[in-house]
């Protein structure tokens, strides 16, 4: 068993840098050798996957068991319950946090997570995209633990019998949701178009699809107000308008939106990939019945926003050096594998894209991966959450129509201007 001895030699070499980063990263309150029990604080798990796996965990290390505290399932309330015990007196009670991809800079920045050790944390084998996410100020914050991009789910059987394709441009998707869908008295189209981060991700998606942008150098500069960004948000609104996006689709976040599509009353949908998953697992109505594919854009392919999250340890965690092993064993090869196979999550180690087994089993990986590496970060601030705050508010006024979208755009830059200046 090669393996098993190389994998052990790694542990042992792991072990060592660990019990030296703790060394460094003394504090007052951790256990003589920096282990002991641990909360891992995580947004909600929508696959249900990861409370049996910390099982494993806590079985093999039963002196540095794990607590997991699942926060709700959208990411703005996961931020802000998650800011709220890091504020709290002593540091909060959370030791490991599984951040949103785009939170990293803002709790690096405020002192709340500790730099990791990079050498500790081999990342050459992970998507090149998933490591920026984890890095500020040139330091290692947090290591990637799962990572995601928008696809296009459409009802293959529907189309199938239509004779057409799935839509490779916006034209082509506006086309089929406002002539097929209703022949099947389906919705059109929809996404995540509730004011909270997942239309700050959509509307992103629309402008970065046209070409356009919202902020440049690092947030120091508002770059949104382009006919790229008025094209991106008008085909948004227009579908709202024209009614090939359901109203409905105004209070949807994932799990509603995916819902809908399980139901089988969508035709198409943007969402990340473990709805592709979920709706085509055995007892989905729609299961044998769908295909992704890459978002589209005006003229050909679109671009995704990258998603995911990345795993801190908190700046006052009670044990680090139990922190970092447990972030290690998490982020590690076989785990990563179980990230996919039970959790229905994008993995981010790159060799898992290409096991044959695997890419059986989820035939999408291969377009995961481009959509992936070809992904666009969120805009980029130091006050991101405010940024997210803005984008949802102007946005959803230009989908309930409440706002043109050639003023939408004045507005957002309006606003982004005054808090990217404050
Ligand atoms: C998913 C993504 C995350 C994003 C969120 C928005 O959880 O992984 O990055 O912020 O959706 O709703």
């Amino acid at each position: 068993m090669r393996w098993m001895r190389a994998a052990g030699r790694g542990l042992l070499v792991l072990a060592v840098v660990l019990t030296g980063y703790v060394a460094s990263g003394a504090h007052a309150d951790e256990g003589a050798d920096g282990r002991g029990p641990l909360t891992l604080a995580t947004a909600g798990d929508l696959t249900g996957y990861l409370g049996p796996l910390l099982d494993g965990w806590n079985r093999a290390h039963p002196a540095e068991k794990v607590t997991l505290v699942e926060l709700p399932d959208s990411a703005d309330e996961t931020h802000a319950q998650m800011i709220t015990d890091l504020r709290g007196g002593d540091g909060g009670r959370f030791d490991v946090l599984n951040i949103d991809v785009n939170w990293t800079s803002e709790f690096a920045a405020a002192g709340w997570i500790r730099p990791l050790p990079r050498d500790s944390f081999p990342l050459s084998g992970f998507l090149r995209p998933v490591v920026d996410t984890a890095t500020y100020d040139g330091r290692l914050y947090a290591v990637p633990y799962v990572t995601n991009a928008g696809l296009l789910l459409y009802r293959k059987d529907v189309l199938d019998k239509e004779g057409v394709q799935p839509p490779r441009t916006w034209a082509e998707l506006e086309r089929d949701a406002k002539t097929i869908a209703p022949k099947y008295g389906l919705d059109g189209y929809a996404g995540q178009f509730l004011p909270y981060e997942g239309l700050t991700v959509n509307a992103a998606e629309a402008v970065y699809s046209a070409g356009g942008s919202i902020l440049g150098d690092e947030g120091e500069r508002v770059t949104v107000n382009s006919d790229a960004a008025r094209e991106g948000i008008g085909f948004l609104a227009r579908g709202v308008r024209e009614g090939w996006i359901p109203k409905r689709a105004l209070t949807y976040k994932e799990e509603e939106s995916k819902q809908a599509f399980q139901d089988g009353r969508l035709l198409f949908l943007r969402n990340w990939p473990y709805a592709y998953a979920v709706a085509s697992a055995p007892g989905s109505p729609v299961a044998g019945k769908i295909g992704a594919v890459p978002l589209p854009g005006p003229d050909g392919r679109g671009r995704s926003v990258l998603g995911g999250s990345n795993l801190a340890v908190n700046a006052h965690a009670r044990h680090p050096d139990s922190a970092a092993r447990l972030i290690a064993y998490l982020t590690g090869e076989r785990v990563q594998r179980q990230v996919l196979t039970r959790g229905a999550l994008p993995p981010v180690r790159a060799s898992l894209y290409d096991d044959p087994a695997l890419v059986r089993r989820f035939p999408y990986l291969p377009t995961l991966r481009t959509a992936v590496l070809s992904a666009a970060p969120r805009p980029k601030s130091p006050h991101y959450d405010q940024v997210s705050l803005v984008v949802q508010a102007v946005v959803h006024d230009a989908l309930t129509g409440r706002e043109t979208p050639e003023s939408a755009v004045r507005r957002l830059a309006r606003e982004l201007a005054a808090v990217s200046h404050r």
